[in-house]
């Protein structure tokens, strides 16, 4: 039997097992998904030892696991972070998502402007999904601005889209912003982004508990169009499933029935 993990410290609450669980229950496969804590201190031993045929990779080993491995792909070697392991090699499959996300809800990024709030792995993983999408131009912004420059400047090394750091009130109508930063995660639930929602603006989040941020509603009396971080989730999931089993596992499982499962163990 294959079996797959997510790892991570704290490991507890992922709902990397119950999407999993689902695909190979609609998939009729007998295959098993754990979660695994592990600590920074015990990375070494556990890669060492790992006897697990693919597994993802969350906080805080995103960026710690890579001298463990073997290789890395393309996008996981630009970005630097790591989300999946199949065979020793790293992959990032968390800015696949977010394109996926944006494509289920019908916005073509193609020519758009955007803004990042945040600039931790999250925020370059989707920088990398801009810059795969031909954005105009990509801003920033950042509560410690030293980390701003520093996805600023790795934009600029890896694309020739149009880069900045700025306040948020300069953002116009046409603009895509994007939440990477935890505000408003749960149990916070009330904190938000600091931005003048404008009506006829895009708000992705990439947080997914809540399902609706206290951002998105606001952003939905607004006027906004509203994209809560849900879909990222499962999406980056199935693209870690398409790596592990070498085929398009995501085309063959129903969305809506994994929507449900993850839905029911949220608030
Ligand atoms: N839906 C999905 O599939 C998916 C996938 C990956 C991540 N995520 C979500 O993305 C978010 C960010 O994750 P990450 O891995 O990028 O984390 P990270 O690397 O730790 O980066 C966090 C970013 O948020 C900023 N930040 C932290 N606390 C803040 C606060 N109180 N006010 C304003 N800014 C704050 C940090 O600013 P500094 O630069 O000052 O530290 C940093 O830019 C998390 O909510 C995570 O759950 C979702």
């Amino acid at each position: 039997m294959k079996r797959f993990a997510v790892i991570g410290d704290p490991i507890a609450h992922s709902l990397s097992p119950n999407l999993h669980q689902e695909v190979y229950r609609q998939l009729e496969l007998d295959v098993s998904f754990e979660q695994i804590h592990v600590t920074p201190n015990s990375l070494d031993s556990f890669i060492n030892s790992n006897k697990l045929d693919g597994f993802n990779v969350t906080i805080p080993h995103k960026l710690s696991i890579i001298p463990f491995l073997k290789g890395l792909d393309e996008a996981a070697k630009t970005i630097g972070a790591v989300n999946c392991v199949h065979n020793g090699k790293g992959y990032n499959t968390d800015w696949i998502g977010f394109l996926k996300a944006m494509e289920l809800n019908g916005v073509d990024l193609n020519g758009k402007d955007c803004t990042i709030f945040g600039a931790g792995g999250a925020a370059r993983a989707i920088a990398y999904a801009l810059i795969q999408s031909n954005v105009n131009s990509i801003s920033i912004v950042n509560q410690t601005k030293q980390n701003a420059d520093t996805l600023v400047k790795w934009i600029q090394n890896n694309s020739n889209i149009t880069v900045n750091t700025q306040t948020l009130e300069h953002s116009n109508t046409q603009t895509i912003i994007i939440n990477c930063t935890p505000l408003g995660m749960w149990p916070d639930t009330e904190s938000m982004p600091e931005v003048e929602i404008q009506n006829g603006q895009i708000l992705a989040d990439t947080i997914y508990n809540p399902l609706e941020t206290a951002w998105l509603k606001a952003g939905k009396t607004k006027g906004a169009k509203t994209i809560g971080g849900l879909d990222m989730f499962i999406a980056q999931g199935l693209a870690s499933a398409d790596i592990w089993f070498g085929e398009k596992i995501s085309e063959k499982i129903k969305l809506e029935d994994i929507k449900k499962v993850l839905k029911s163990e949220l608030c």
